[in-house]
C-alpha cells in the first residue's frame, strides 16, 4: 500500500490549527481522502507499525476516543488509556514530569483537558508530539474533520459559506482558525456576552487577509444563516459549564437550529454538529435527523482526519 506522507512534518505536534501553515492543512485533508478510499477498499498498510500514543483523558468523550483507539490499530499502532484520576497526576505528579515519564515510553500523547495552558505545558516538557484532543479553547482535531466534511459535501473549501450559530466556544474557536486557513466564508451569530475569543477572531483575520477568507460576526442568527451552505452548531453549555446550564438555556433561545432558520440557508445546505447534541436545545430533532444533517459522516471523518495527522507527525519517512 502507498502511504500518504506529509514531508517534514514527522514529529511537530498539533495544538491549534495555525500551529500549521494552510498548505499543510491541505496536504492533511488530501492524505485524509487517500486514506479514507484505502479503508473503503479493505487496505490498511501499516505505517505506524509499533508506534504508540497515549491517550490522558481529563474530561469524558465517546468520538475522540474511540477515532483514535480505531485510527492507530488500523495504521498498525496501538494506544495507552489514561484516566487522569486513575494517574498519579490526579495524585499531585506535575504534567512536567508525566510528559517527561511518557516521553520514554510511547511516541505521542493525546490530551483532552480543561485548560488550554495545560497542552502547552505538557507539548513543552515533552520529546514527542502531542495533539490537542480539546481543551476550553480549541477542538483542532473536530475542526480537521469538519473541513474533510465540507470539502467532500460541497466539492471545495473556497468561498463556501459556513455559519456558525451558538455559544463562541472550543469548537467555534477552531472552526475560525480552519476556515480562516482554507478560504471559507465565515459567518458567526452568539448571544451578547459568548462572542468567540477576541484574541482568535483577530489573528484569524490576519491570516484570512492572506488566504482569500473573510469572517464576520452579526449577533442575529437569522441575518447570519442567509444563503449559508452549512449551517453549524455545538452544545450552548460545554462540559466544566454544568452549572451554567439552565441559564445558559434561557439566553440561547433564540439561537436554536430548528427547521425555520434552516429554510433561511440555501435549500441545498448541510447541518453539522460536532456531537454530541441535545435535542429541543441547539437543534432540534427534527434538524438533526433531516435529510440535510451529515452528523455521522461529520463523526466518521474524525477517523479520517485524524488517521492522516498521525501519518504525518509519526510515520517513518
Ligand atoms: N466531538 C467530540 O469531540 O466528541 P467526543 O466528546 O465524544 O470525543
Ligand atoms: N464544546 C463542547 C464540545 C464537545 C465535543 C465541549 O467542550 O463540551
Amino acid at each position: 500500500m502507498e502511504t500518504p506522507l506529509l514531508a517534514g512534518k514527522k514529529g511537530k505536534s498539533f495544538l491549534t490549527l495555525i500551529d500549521w501553515e494552510p498548505h499543510e492543512i491541505e496536504a492533511l485533508l488530501q492524505s485524509a481522502l487517500k486514506l479514507k478510499s484505502l479503508r473503503n477498499k479493505g487496505e490498511h498498510g501499516q505505517p505506524l507499525k509499533g508506534k504508540s500514543l497515549a491517550m490522558l483523558f481529563e474530561k469524558p468523550s465517546t468520538r475522540t476516543r474511540v477515532s483514535f483507539e480505531v485510527g492507530m490499530k488500523e495504521l498498525g499502532g496501538f494506544t495507552v488509556l489514561l484516566r487522569n484520576d486513575e494517574m498519579q497526576l490526579g495524585r499531585g505528579e506535575s504534567i512536567e514530569d508525566t510528559a517527561g515519564v511518557l516521553s520514554r515510553f510511547v511516541d505521542a500523547i493525546l490530551i483532552r483537558t480543561h485548560e488550554h495552558a495545560r497542552i502547552e505545558r505538557l507539548a513543552d516538557a515533552a520529546a514527542i508530539p502531542v495533539i490537542n484532543g480539546l481543551s476550553d479553547q480549541a477542538h483542532p482535531c473536530q475542526a480537521l474533520a469538519d473541513l474533510l466534511t465540507i470539502l467532500e459535501k460541497k466539492g471545495s473549501l473556497k468561498g463556501v459559506k459556513l455559519t456558525y450559530v451558538g455559544d463562541g466556544n472550543n469548537v467555534l474557536h477552531s472552526l475560525i482558525q480552519a476556515s480562516a486557513l482554507t478560504g471559507i466564508d465565515l459567518h458567526v451569530a452568539t448571544p451578547p456576552g459568548y462572542e468567540p475569543d477576541p484574541a482568535v477572531w483577530k489573528y484569524s483575520e490576519q491570516i484570512a487577509e492572506k488566504t482569500g477568507s473573510s469572517l464576520s460576526f452579526h449577533y442575529d442568527p437569522a441575518v447570519s444563516v442567509q444563503e449559508a451552505d452549512v449551517v453549524y452548531t455545538d452544545v450552548w453549555a460545554s462540559m466544566g459549564q454544568e452549572e451554567e446550564k439552565e441559564e445558559r438555556n434561557q439566553t440561547f433561545a433564540s439561537y436554536q437550529v430548528n427547521a425555520s432558520l434552516m429554510e433561511k440557508a440555501k435549500p441545498d445546505a448541510i447541518f453539522m454538529h460536532c456531537l454530541p447534541a441535545y435535542r429541543g436545545l441547539e437543534v432540534t430533532a427534527e434538524v438533526l435527523e433531516g435529510p440535510q444533517s451529515v452528523v455521522f459522516d461529520q463523526a466518521e471523518n474524525r477517523l479520517h482526519a485524524q488517521k492522516a495527522l498521525l501519518v504525518a507527525i509519526l510515520a517513518d519517512g
